[in-house]
């Protein structure tokens, strides 16, 4: 898959709309990814207006870039009902994973900000959604098309394989 090799952090975007149906393709990658005993455990908001996208850029000094994102999406995860809660943040680092790929993929940017496992910054994002009760905000991922380009850093460094 040709996007984990390009695919980079972007942080600049033009002051242009994402497609509703870009939005749902994102969010069908995302909710493809594997999680544990295939629990699922996130549900997605979907966040346009803009003055709780600039609540959002607030979260933490690192999100300042979503305030000028047209649609912010957060992921969430259910804290209620899960077989395997120990595993839910691995699963939502899944879909988070998946959902820059097809942001990548779709010619759009994107980047993770973080806000699980840091309380301050996930009941910054929670106040922005409303409190949904039973669900804990994971990220903060600003989405949008692209004001700026890179190439992606090779990270590939043989020294970390280890044959046994
Ligand atoms: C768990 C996680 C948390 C991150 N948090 C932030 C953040 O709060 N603010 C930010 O600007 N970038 C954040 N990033 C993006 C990283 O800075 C970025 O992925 C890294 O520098 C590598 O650059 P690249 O994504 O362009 O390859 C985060 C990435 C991950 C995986």
């Amino acid at each position: 898959m040709i996007e984990i090799f390009t695919r980079v952090s972007i942080r600049k975007f033009q002051d242009r709309p994402v497609e509703n149906e870009k939005i749902t393709q994102l969010l069908r990658a995302a909710m493809a990814a594997p999680s544990a005993g295939n629990q699922q455990p996130w549900e997605f908001f979907v966040v346009t207006d803009k003055s709780k996208i600039e609540a959002l850029s607030q979260i933490s000094p690192y999100a300042a870039c979503a305030k000028n994102a047209p649609a912010v999406i957060v992921p969430c995860y259910k804290t209620e009902g899960m077989r395997w809660p120990e595993t839910v943040l691995i699963d939502l680092s899944c879909a988070t994973e998946n959902l820059l790929l097809e942001i990548a993929s779709l010619g759009l940017g994107g980047v993770w900000l973080c806000a699980a496992p840091l309380e301050d910054r996930m009941e910054k994002a929670e106040a922005v959604l409303g409190n949904p009760e039973g669900l804990r905000a994971f990220a903060v991922v600003p989405v949008g098309y692209p004001d700026e380009s890179r190439t992606q850093q090779d990270r590939f460094d043989e020294s970390r394989i280890h044959f046994l």
